[in-house]
């Protein structure tokens, strides 16, 4: 019995990740997490496989404590975990309500290791961590500032991750999509200035990240950018000073 599982399954990539996963490695039951249990149970899945929706506020501790009582209860193994969920806030510090800015790092950082940590004593020789990162982890940016720290701890956390299960076997891979067309963006907007960011450049659709996302995972990749142009600020982040590449962020949302 081959299980994977999925958060922030209820919408946007991770939905797509649940639809298209059978497409790209072998699973019989996909446990889709996320707090909606509505969308989670009419999710789309592959022929063949079995859907388990499971609510839950991940942002909540407990939660990975249900997850292990699932685990241990049914003796399962999993064999792919894909920590998806996560949110975005645009705005200056001051724009961004305290619980909303905190809450990112709860989500974005401390649930993903969470998670990781309550899957990996499930998990056999050759199984996958797919951990949705974003290209705002290869610089600070300031009005998304929060968010973009939380995925340059993602994108660290993974990087060293890996190295620590190579014996075990065990691939994680960052995903690192820019702009993608999901409902990220009603939730970013909810400040008190929801005009702080606009210029969306380069806008991705929620199937093509998550076919490269799964393709990537399946190779046992470490880091996967999703498109060209990304890779190119991928590499102007390497080489452009810190400051200069900040001005540029502020002055394409300015323009
Ligand atoms: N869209 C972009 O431009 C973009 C770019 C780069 C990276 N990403 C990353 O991609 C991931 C998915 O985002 P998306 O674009 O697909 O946005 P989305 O459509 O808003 O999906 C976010 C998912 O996270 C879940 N979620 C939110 N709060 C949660 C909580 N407390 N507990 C459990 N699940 C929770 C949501 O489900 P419920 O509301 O049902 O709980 C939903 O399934 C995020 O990590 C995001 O940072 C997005």
């Amino acid at each position: 019995m081959f299980v994977a599982i999925i958060t922030g399954a209820s919408s946007g990539i991770g939905s797509e990740l649940v639809r298209l996963i059978g497409k790209y490695i072998k699973v019989d039951e996909i446990w889709a997490i996320a707090r909606r249990k509505d969308r989670l149970e009419s999710l789309a899945v592959g022929e063949g496989i079995k859907l388990r929706a499971i609510p839950l506020d991940l942002s909540n501790s407990k939660s990975f404590k249900e997850v292990e009582k699932l685990l241990k209860n049914e003796n399962k193994k999993v064999e792919v975990l894909i920590n998806c969920a996560g949110y975005g806030k645009f705005g200056a510090y001051s724009d961004i309500d305290f619980d909303s800015e905190l809450g990112m790092i709860d989500l974005n950082a401390k649930a993903l290791v969470g998670m990781t940590r309550t899957v990996l004593p499930f998990m056999n020789e050759g199984a996958k961590i797919l951990q949705v990162c974003s290209i705002s982890s290869f610089q600070p940016l300031p009005l998304a500032n929060v968010y973009a720290a939380t995925k340059v701890f993602v994108l660290n956390y993974s990087r060293g991750l890996s190295v620590e299960l190579k014996p075990r076997k065990i691939t994680v891979t960052a995903l690192c999509p820019g702009w993608v067309n999901t409902d990220f963006f009603e939730t970013a907007t909810n400040t008190k200035n929801p005009k702080a960011v606009t210029k969306y450049t380069f806008m991705q659709t929620p199937e093509r990240v998550a076919r490269q996302g799964l393709s990537a995972m399946k190779k046992g990749r470490l880091t996967s950018i999703v498109g060209f142009q990304n890779k190119l600020l991928y590499v102007m982040g390497k080489i452009l000073p810190v400051k200069l590449i900040m001005k540029v962020w502020l002055l394409t949302q300015k323009g």
